[in-house]
């Protein structure tokens, strides 16, 4: 048995004294301690902020691409010690231990993508200008100190989508992590220090929303990229707001589809629709809790589609045979087996319903699968669940079937399934997503492309590489390279009233 982590804040380049101030549990053995960690003080995230402020000047003024070499020796680290950085994910949030090693190598791929940057990567244009004399470029800025907060189903991936372009563009950081994944967050800074990043560049913060909060309030923050809830997404909007030049990248939730189309590959279809709506147990941001299925398609599609999941084995984190492992904590059964309930109470036509929780020492909770008819009041078709709730909804035209796909809250993930490419241009067009797959699920994005969402599910500042957007500033820079002043415009130039 694997002894329990002793969690320990980093601010400064300095680890702090080990706390245990809240336990970290396996969701598949809620026994099982994987660690414990300290609630981060006010002061401490104050410290954290200033340690990020007082390395800012240091690492912009480092060269880009000494930076950016800080980010190669991180991703030697991450291939010696993948496995165990999948294992003690598989342990900590309880995703099984092959979709675990996929977000390591995931995260790699992100820290790969800064280390070549640093060399190919531009950060500015030549543009012209109305005065021959004048040489006028844009320049992208670092804004300085980046608030990493981040949620528990990608505990590795998703804070190198933000700190890798945060650093490499001459941020510095602190991390503040999911509660539920400190553990998995604290290897990834031990990671970082031992690549040589320096001390102040990366801070860690452990600790519930209220930590978070202290963060997002401190004016110290210039940046806040964030991926979770739109409650809590919408929080950091609301306390950004009382700053003058705050940005907030959100990612928040979704209520995505896949939508199959009735000249569809059949077998390709149900495979998108499973592991849209499984993989990870139902959690990930762009999982897919409504398939929408063309009608005459319908009866066969929902049989293919139950018969599958009902074969799906929901168990072990730590055994690769399993298809998926536990919900992430018993809040997230609840939560789960009450959008199974609202769906009974709304009158849906219930095709496969979970027995009660089948072991009562973990959080495991099997898929639940009903079939309605596109309605606009109903509840469980329009609230994101996030576990293993899935609706059928057939449609008659592809108008209908946009039309479905766009009546929710959300935008986040979209995936069409047909061999016909004037369909699939039609839904390119017509649905609202950040990111739009065809005959492909829902999920499954890589990191080289941007990663986000309109409406509830995202602020317009996709994350991954494209956060290079939103760590930065344009600048512009004008230089001229005549004896005297030339305006644009045709401005004069006249001081004393004469010809100019
Ligand atoms: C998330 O669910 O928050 O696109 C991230 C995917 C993964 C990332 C998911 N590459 O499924």
């Amino acid at each position: 048995m694997t002894s329990p982590v002793s969690g320990r804040l980093f601010v400064g380049g300095e680890w702090l004294a080990p706390r245990d101030d809240f336990a970290d549990l396996n969701p598949a053995k809620l026994d099982e301690v994987v660690g414990t960690f300290p609630n981060a003080t006010p002061d401490e995230v104050a410290s954290a902020v200033s340690a990020a402020r007082d390395a800012f000047p240091g690492w912009r003024r480092t060269s880009r691409i000494l930076r950016a070499e800080c980010f190669d020796r991180l991703a030697q680290l991450i291939k010696r010690d993948t496995d165990a950085l999948a294992t003690l994910m598989a342990r900590e949030c309880g995703k099984n231990v092959t979709e675990c090693r996929a977000e390591v190598i995931e995260g790699l791929h992100m820290v790969q993508w800064v280390f070549g940057s640093g060399r190919t990567g531009v950060y500015g244009e030549v543009v012209a200008s109305e005065i021959a004399e004048k040489d006028a470029f844009t320049r992208r800025k670092p804004w300085g100190v980046v608030a990493v907060v981040t949620p528990w189903n990608f505990p590795f991936a998703v804070p190198l989508w933000m700190l890798g372009p945060s650093l490499l563009e001459g941020n510095t950081c602190v991390f503040k992590p999911s509660e539920e994944t400190p553990g998995i967050a604290q290897r990834l800074v031990e990671l970082f220090a031992e690549a040589g990043f320096p001390g102040g560049t990366v801070n860690l913060v452990q600790g519930s929303g209220t930590v978070g909060e202290a963060l997002v309030k401190n004016p110290g923050v210039n940046v806040v990229c964030f991926t979770g809830s739109y409650a809590v997404g919408r929080r950091i909007q609301e306390l950004s707001a009382a700053l003058p030049d705050r940005i907030v990248a959100a990612e928040m939730g979704g209520k995505n589809a896949v939508i199959v189309c009735d000249d569809a590959r059949f077998d390709l279809a149900v495979n998108a629709g499973i592991l849209s709506a499984f993989k990870t147990t139902g959690q990930r941001c762009v999982s897919a809790s409504r398939i929408i299925v063309h009608e005459s398609l319908m009866d066969r599609y929902a049989k293919a589609f139950v018969d599958t999941a009902k074969r799906l084995r929901f168990g072990d984190p730590l055994d690769p045979k399993n298809f998926a492992g536990p919900l992430v904590n018993r809040k997230g059964v609840e939560k789960v087996l009450s959008y199974n309930a609202l769906a009974k109470s709304e009158g849906v036509e219930i095709l496969l319903a979970p027995d009660q929780p089948a072991n009562g020492n973990g959080c495991f909770l099997p898929p639940f699968v009903y079939r309605t008819d596109a309605k606009p009041n109903l509840r469980v078709t329009h609230e994101e669940v996030f576990g293993p709730h899935v609706a059928l909804i057939p449609f008659k035209t592809d108008e209908d079937a946009a039309r479905i796909y766009n009546d929710t809250e959300y935008g986040l993930s979209m995936a069409v399934i047909t061999e016909s490419y004037r369909r699939m241009r039609f839904f390119r067009d017509e649905c609202e997503y950040g990111m739009g797959y065809v005959n492909l699920p829902s999920i499954g994005a890589e990191v080289h492309l941007p990663f986000g969402g309109v409406k509830k599910s995202g602020n317009g500042h996709p994350s991954a590489a494209a956060l290079i957007e939103a760590v930065t500033h344009k600048t512009a820079w004008t230089v001229n390279h005549g004896t005297d002043i030339k305006m644009a415009q045709g401005l004069t130039t006249a001081i004393d009233g004469g010809p100019a």
